[in-house]
């Protein structure tokens, strides 16, 4: 509680005047700079650029948009279709955010940005409403406080502020960092929970290279200065996939550390992950060829490519391979003749033989799935 206390009021500084030791140099896309307003650059306490994996359509949510300055850049993005929410927990800077947020939709041609008040590791409960509803009931005894934690919720449940499968694209920038460790689990399933089957990450935060000493975590200067609050750089990775998500990868990793203490590199790394569709393993005999050049790779769900074979592989999963983000990695080989869709487990590193897929002549064990984790 003593750190997000330390939080909200470095950032409250940080909206009223640049804090020149929260800047982390950051190469942006100059482009989409020109249209921002010169204090909402000024005021930029991010460490990367997730805007650059923004696509057109994308409804995007950025968590812990600050001055709303990834917000404003995604906007030019998204095209008509999409939209971009911004979420922040600090009054200060999202009073800052939504100062230019006429402006903004004046210059972008519409009002695709929305800024929301929120705890990025509880995206169910909406603040603005909260902070209503205690002007409308303060809490003065027991019984208001038990009324008020119903309402709470009840609002969660039934309307929550980002809704399940939501977002095609969950970004961030030099945030989740900040989040209490205790928390750190419930943010990250929260992304998950948000994030639509199919749909993408890209975080950029800082990592440590090694575990951080609890001395240097109970430090709210290091702690609210975006340091001593990073996760060490494979429990960073392994956190994104044990949410869920796959493709989990450094995309971007700055050699140069961003500060050294007591030894210990925290420098600034992009991650970017998918939230895998949620079609059930359907095989019609698909198969893929994992390109190379390694001798043989796993992916996150457990499944081994070795180079140049023939893997079988459910639709859901060859789609992925072929389609989505690894795409560039693998051939895909369609059946001459499409098998009868089976829910069935072909179990890990299963060959599929050229013969089956040339003839349509489908050899596979039919058995049913028995155990979602083993499901392809
Ligand atoms: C380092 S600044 C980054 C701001 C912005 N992303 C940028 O690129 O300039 C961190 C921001 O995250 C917000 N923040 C920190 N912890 C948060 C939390 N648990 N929930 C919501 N917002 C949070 C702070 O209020 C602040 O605006």
């Amino acid at each position: 509680m003593e750190l997000e206390h330390s939080v909200l009021d470095r950032y409250s500084e940080g909206a009223d005047e640049v804090q020149p030791d929260l800047c982390c140099p950051v190469d942006y896309d100059a482009s989409l700079l020109k249209l921002l307003p010169q204090e909402i650059i000024d005021k930029d306490y991010g460490c990367g650029d997730p805007s650059r994996y923004v696509k057109e359509g994308d409804i995007v949510l950025d968590l812990g948009a600050g001055s709303g300055k990834i917000c404003y850049m995604a906007a030019q993005l998204v095209g008509d279709n999409g939209k971009v929410i911004g979420i922040d927990m600090n009054d200060d800077m999202l009073a800052l955010a939504r100062k230019y947020q006429t402006e903004m939709a004046e210059k972008l041609g519409g009002d695709k940005v929305t800024f929301v008040k929120g705890l990025i590791q509880d995206l169910t409960v909406d603040l603005d409403a909260v902070d209503a509803q205690l002007k409308q009931a303060p809490i003065s005894d027991a019984e208001s406080l038990i009324r008020q934690q119903q309402w709470q919720q009840k609002q969660s449940n039934e309307n929550p502020l980002i809704a399940n499968n939501s977002v095609d694209l969950v970004v961030s920038n030099c945030v989740l960092n900040l989040v209490e460790d205790s928390d750190k689990t419930k943010m990250i399933e929260e992304i998950f929970r948000v994030t639509k089957p199919g749909g993408r990450v890209a975080i950029s935060d800082i990592v440590s290279d090694e575990f951080v000493p609890q001395h240097l975590k109970d430090d709210s200067t290091l702690w609210s200065g975006c340091i001593s609050g990073a996760l060490q750089e494979q429990e960073m990775l392994d956190a994104f996939v044990k949410a869920g998500f796959v493709a989990v990868a450094y995309d971007k990793w700055e050699g140069e550390p961003w500060q050294v203490v007591e030894d210990i590199e925290f420098r600034s790394v992009t991650i970017t992950a998918t939230k895998p569709k949620a079609d059930p393993c359907l095989d019609v005999g698909h198969a893929v060829i994992y390109r190379g050049p390694y001798s043989e790779v796993y992916d996150d769900e457990g499944h081994v490519y070795p180079r140049g074979q023939r893997i079988a592989t459910c639709a859901r999963s060859f789609e992925l391979m072929t389609q989505g983000v690894y795409r560039d990695d693998f051939i895909g080989i369609t059946p001459k003749i499409l098998q009868e869709a089976k829910t069935w487990c072909a179990p890990a590193g299963t060959l599929r033989p050229a013969v089956e897929t040339k003839g349509g002549i489908h050899t596979g064990s039919s058995e049913s799935c028995s155990d979602e984790t083993d499901c392809c």
